[in-house]
């Protein structure tokens, strides 16, 4: 098979992997004492995510020397419930409707269902976590506090114009890049990898969470329906993302003047005037080169690992980042 096709289908089997997980946990769980929970959450934990935090998990598990992926897959399956307990709740804080192409819960069921269903998942996730070793629950329970406090930072931070880029870096280093660093990391030492390793997965996964979160927020602005979530949704919200805030820095005068205003007052037909204004600062391809330097030190991680098909396809996923249009 040529390179591409090992990803693909290597891809294709580590996602079903994880995908038949998940649907085993709830189909056994749908007949439990607590199925009223997991009715409420199936929609959307099934609903088709990318799932590349346990997919990731499982190949930097085996990149670090792991032998059997049923030793991980606990780990890797709680990073998926975690994240998805995150995505519950952050569409109630960014008011979102839509998730994974279907209706979000709290716009579904209800306000009160979503944190329900949020802090199900949390614990949930937590307990496959907590099957491992100390350093691992550790570990995740630094990611998750620093997913909180990113989120109160961005919300700290809407509508700031006056927003740093070290502000930005901080907030999506906690809510986004932590959680693919962490992933990673305990995935080599559950591997039993050597520190090297385990410093160079945490560093690779830091790397490809900043570049993705990127990537989101480029999407935010340039992207399409494919993305399952509707354009624009952070502009509305106020959310300070790389490209404004890199934007207001460079624009002077009646362009900054007209970018603000713009901002303070968006309104879906004032679309062609924001990308007027990003465009005359470049600061799309700002990003798009940024979103490269990472990708590029990610990869430079990776080649401390020994060369063979799982790293090929890590490099993959990497290089994948930056074309992602969902
Ligand atoms: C969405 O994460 C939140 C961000 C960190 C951008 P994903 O883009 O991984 O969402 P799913 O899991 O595929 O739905
Ligand atoms: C994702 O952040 C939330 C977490 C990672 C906790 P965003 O708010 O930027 O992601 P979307 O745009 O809703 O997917
Ligand atoms: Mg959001
Ligand atoms: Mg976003």
């Amino acid at each position: 098979m040529e390179g591409s096709d090992v990803t693909t289908s290597l891809l294709l089997e580590r996602r079903m992997a994880v995908e038949d997980a998940l649907n085993s946990l709830v189909d056994k769980s749908l007949k439990g004492p607590t199925s009223a929970a997991f009715e409420l959450i199936q929609e959307v934990l099934l609903s088709g995510g990318k799932r590349i935090r346990p997919v990731l998990t499982l190949l930097a598990y085996e990149l670090a020397g792991g032998q059997d992926l049923s030793e991980v897959m606990d780990f890797a399956i709680a990073t998926e419930l975690i994240h998805t307990a995150t995505l519950i709740h952050d569409d109630v804080y960014d008011g979102a409707k839509f998730r994974r192409g279907v209706q979000t819960i709290h716009e579904k069921h209800g306000l009160d269902r979503a944190i329900i269903g949020g802090d199900f998942l949390f614990v949930l996730g937590f307990g496959f976590g907590g099957r491992y070793d100390e350093t691992i629950v550790r570990v995740m329970t630094e990611t998750c506090t620093l997913i909180a406090a990113g989120e109160i930072k961005q919300l700290q931070h809407i509508g700031d114009l006056s927003t740093s880029p070290e502000d930005y870096y901080e907030i999506i280093r906690g809510k986004t890049a932590g959680p693919f660093s962490s992933a990673c990391e305990c995935a080599a030492r559950i591997a039993g990898a050597s520190m090297d390793q385990v410093i160079a997965m945490r560093d690779f996964g830091m790397e490809l969470g900043i570049a993705f979160q990127l990537v989101d927020d480029l999407l935010d602005l340039t992207g399409d329906e494919r993305m399952g979530k509707p354009r624009g949704t952070d502009v509305h919200e106020g959310k300070m993302t790389l490209p404004l805030i890199h934007s207001l820095t460079l624009l002077h005068g009646d362009g900054r003047r007209q970018l603000a205003e713009v901002l303070e007052n968006f309104r879906e037909d004032r679309w062609d005037e924001l990308e007027s204004l990003i465009e005359q600062s470049n600061s799309f391809n700002y990003c798009r080169l940024l979103i490269q330097n990472h990708l590029e030190r990610a990869l430079e991680h990776l080649s401390i690992f020994e060369e063979n098909e799982i790293r090929d396809v890590l490099g993959d996923i990497t290089r994948q980042v930056m074309m992602r249009n969902d």
